[in-house]
């Protein structure tokens, strides 16, 4: 393969699984849990916004615990990024902070962050690192129940995607970390860059149905780091 310019990388909860955040979908993962229509709809929202403050709250918790820390396929990420002299968009789907505590500077999180809150009235964002709940003030309007986490729920549309589009119509390499592919739009981005030439490689423990040109089975920490240090060979 010829050195790539333009390199997209996709990731999803898989990257983060060894750092201690459960995934979505495997047998004790999130998902099986806390039913999706409860904690990630704004119908869920709407009808039980207690249960909804609490699920993120606790996620929020278990972030910034001691114990949550960016793992080598982060810290990869972060490196390659810093040593690499072409162009180089990291798209995440998780919304901890791995990859920025790795050290990753061009980062879009399209399903929002844990670690932001928005007013539904004036839709500005802040930054959080405690608790909130229903009866929270907006720094804003200063009202109570005007806040929600900034993440983005099942029917909602993600964040970036127009300059994510942008780069997986420039890129030459594309590649999917710890995602199984079960979340449209990010599902079909690896298309999108097929569609350029883009060479796709995926990363994940086992086959998930999607055909990437190269398909690499293995916990992201120990590929992960052997990949991206032979693309800077
Ligand atoms: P999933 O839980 O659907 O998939 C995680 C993938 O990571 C699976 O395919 C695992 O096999 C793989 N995996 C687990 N551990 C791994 C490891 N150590 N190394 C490599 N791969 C590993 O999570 P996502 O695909 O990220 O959205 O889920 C996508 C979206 O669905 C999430 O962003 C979230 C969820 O609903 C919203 O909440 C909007």
């Amino acid at each position: 393969m010829q050195k790539p310019e333009s390199i997209v990388v996709l990731t999803g909860a898989g990257i983060s699984a060894e750092s201690g955040i459960e995934t979505f979908r495997s047998e004790d993962g999130l998902w099986a849990n806390h039913p999706v229509e409860e904690v990630a709809t704004p119908e869920g929202f709407a009808r039980n916004p207690q249960l909804v403050y609490q699920f993120y709250n606790q996620r929020r918790e278990q972030l910034l615990s001691k114990e949550i820390n960016p793992n080598a396929a982060h810290s990869a990420l972060a490196k390659f990024e810093h040593d690499f002299d072409g162009s180089f968009l990291l798209v995440t789907q998780n919304i901890d902070n791995l990859h920025e505590r790795a050290g990753s500077q061009n980062v879009l999180h399209m399903h929002g962050e844990l670690l932001k809150m928005r007013c539904l009235n004036s839709r500005m964002v802040f930054d959080i690192r405690e608790s909130f709940d229903f009866d929270s003030h907006c720094q804003c309007c200063r009202s109570p129940g005007n806040l929600r986490p900034h993440v983005v729920w099942f029917g909602e549309m993600p964040f970036h995607m127009n300059q994510i589009n942008i780069a997986l119509e420039a890129c030459d390499v594309f590649v999917a970390i710890g995602t199984s592919g079960n979340v449209y739009p990010a599902s079909g981005f690896y298309q999108i860059a097929k569609l350029r030439k883009a060479h796709t490689v995926e990363f994940n423990l086992e086959q998930t149905g999607s055909t990437f040109d190269t398909h690499i089975y293995g916990k992201a920490t120990e590929t992960v780091p052997q990949y991206f240090k032979s693309l800077l060979d």
